[in-house]
């Protein structure tokens, strides 16, 4: 069928995360007639949970090249240098920018100067936060409020669905699935010349996580049924210190950040042995990678399945002024980390590889963009250094948003006739929601933080079984599964996982966030090099 509805625009940003909304601002200030749309409410996405802050060489005798050398060491040999110097030497302006659109920083009383803590990996105090550990938040509030004040459109609960391409297979914009917004209900499209994919990540793969419900890798799975590369994707991070809620909590978890680690709270076994000494010269606040594996080999050796932090020492009044939220977590579990030790343990966090960009966010598809988490810009190699993600989403936001206004397309350039709207899935059986969990059950098995040739032998399997069978199966009534947000939600979720168990089995050694228990060392000579994944044009 024909789109319901289309909206013309020169340039349309999916996502309303830090990546999204700055690339947005910064479009819609270059004259570029810019919409953002995005799945749920401006504020749903990963951004707004942030705690720790965003790291920048803002401190006296901090410098881009010392941040330079910690985010290289936690990238484990795969980072793009070139990529990470444009992240560490822009970075800092790209913080002021920020500040400048509205944010506004924890600052110390006397001197005005923000204020800077540690985390993992980081040799220096470099970390900018927000009202203590709410840095997302306010982040958020500040940039919705300037889209807002810009007058940029804004369209939510905004399923992005597929790209459209012209005869000359360029970007010609997004097609969408939206719900309750009045007369934009049902499919439409938003037609554009340049799209900027900024929908987030995709630890909704597994079961426990730290993501929002909304980051089922639908940007990836866009990229990829766009003909994009993606790579890295074998790289998900797992957050060493996610509060633990019991042996079968699903779903979003809650952090406790790095930062209170960074502030001088240290992890323990049962009996009170800080299990990280020795492992590291930093210790506790080794790179993020290194402590979550120090966790999980303690776990084994004990038999436990969680370990603690112990912030004791922090007193009441420090953790009300510094870490308010994750105090109020905790204490809403029934935990007091005043008096009581937090249990911890991993979960999955963060993507470090996604949708292949150059340094001007530029994907292989002509007019196709990314930025945030669902790109794949260079700069987290194998393991992402903690807090460079909101430094990323900013930076490569405003480099694409200086190209996209150094080039002809845009104002002015008739825009693409709409392409095809799919009325199923996009590309393949459209899998029915409850499918989901059968994902999340089958990745935490095979593909989690702790991996071998048989696990994900194991999951590939039973991703292909999904894949090729599920759609009928788990329908009630035999029917394949009616369109719907969590139908594509499901079906995005198999396709991500299915390249990243692809690529996973295909690196036969252990190197940063991705750990092999059958092949625990890194292997330089032969797998020094980077995965990169396109699905072929017969793939589905
Ligand atoms: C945290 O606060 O620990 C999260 C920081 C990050 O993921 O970069």
């Amino acid at each position: 069928p024909a789109p319901g509805w289309a909206i013309d625009a020169d340039v349309v940003v999916v996502g309303s995360g830090v990546a999204g909304l700055t690339a947005a601002l910064r479009c819609a200030a270059s004259g570029r007639k810019t919409v953002v749309v995005t799945k749920a409410r401006l504020d749903a996405g990963s951004t707004r949970w942030a705690q720790g802050g965003i790291a920048a060489a803002l401190g006296d005798g901090d410098t881009p090249e010392q941040h330079l050398d910690d985010t290289l060491v936690a990238g484990a040999g795969l980072c793009d240098e070139t990529a990470v110097r444009a992240l560490v030497t822009e970075g800092p302006d790209a913080v002021r920018r920020l500040i400048g659109s509205g944010a506004r920083f924890d600052t110390d009383a006397g001197t005005g100067e923000i204020l800077l803590t540690r985390e993992g990996g980081h040799h220096r105090r470099r970390i900018a936060h927000a009202g203590g550990d709410a840095t997302g938040a306010e982040i958020s509030r500040a940039l919705v409020e300037a889209v807002r004040e810009a007058g940029v459109e804004t369209v939510e609960n905004a399923l992005v669905l597929d790209l459209m391409k012209d005869a000359r297979g360029r970007t010609a914009g997004v097609t969408l699935h939206v719900m309750g917004e009045g007369q934009r209900d049902g499919v439409g499209a938003v037609r554009a010349p340049a799209v900027v994919l900024a929908t987030g990540g995709m630890g909704q793969v597994f079961s426990a996580t730290t993501n929002p419900a909304v980051s089922t890798g639908d940007g990836v799975a866009l990229a990829l049924r766009a003909g994009a590369e993606v790579s890295d994707l074998e790289f998900v991070q797992f957050h060493p210190t996610v509060l633990f809620l019991g042996p079968g909590a699903e779903g979003q978890q809650p952090l406790v950040s790095e930062a209170v680690r960074g502030e001088g709270a240290y992890l323990v076994d049962a009996d009170g042995v800080r299990f990280m000494r020795g492992q590291h010269e930093l210790a506790e606040l080794a790179p993020r990678d290194i402590v979550a594996k120090g966790i999980m080999r303690r776990m084994r050796e004990t038999g436990a399945d969680h370990m603690y932090l112990d912030a004791r020492h922090f007193g009441a009044e420090m953790w009300e002024h510094r870490f308010p939220t994750i105090l109020a977590a905790c204490r809403s579990h029934g935990i007091d980390p005043v008096t009581e030790l937090i249990p911890v343990s991993p979960a999955a966090h963060y993507a470090s590889g996604g949708v292949r960009t150059d340094l001007r966010g530029r994907t292989t598809v002509p007019g196709l963009y990314a930025c945030g988490e669902v790109a794949c810009t260079g700069v987290h190699g194998a393991n992402r250094l903690a807090s460079n993600s909101l430094l990323e989403g900013l930076v490569f936001a405003e480099r694409i948003a200086a190209d996209i206004a150094g080039t002809p397309d845009g104002a002015g350039t008739p825009h693409a006739a709409p392409g095809p709207v799919p009325d199923a899935a996009p590309g393949g059986p459209l899998l029915v929601p409850e499918a989901r969990y059968e994902i999340q059950r089958i990745m935490t098995a095979g593909a989690g933080v702790l991996r071998s040739t048989a696990s994900l032998a194991g999951a590939a399997a039973d991703l292909e079984r999904l894949h090729t069978t599920a759609a009928a199966e788990l329908s009630v009534d035999g029917k394949t599964a009616e369109p719907c947000v969590e139908s594509w939600e499901a079906t995005n979720l198999l396709l991500v996982s299915r390249v990243l168990v692809a690529v996973a089995r295909e690196r036969e050694e252990t190197r940063g966030c991705h750990w092999r228990e059958d092949r625990p060392d890194r292997d330089d000579e032969h797998w020094r090099r980077h995965l990169v994944a396109r699905l072929g044009p017969d793939a589905e």
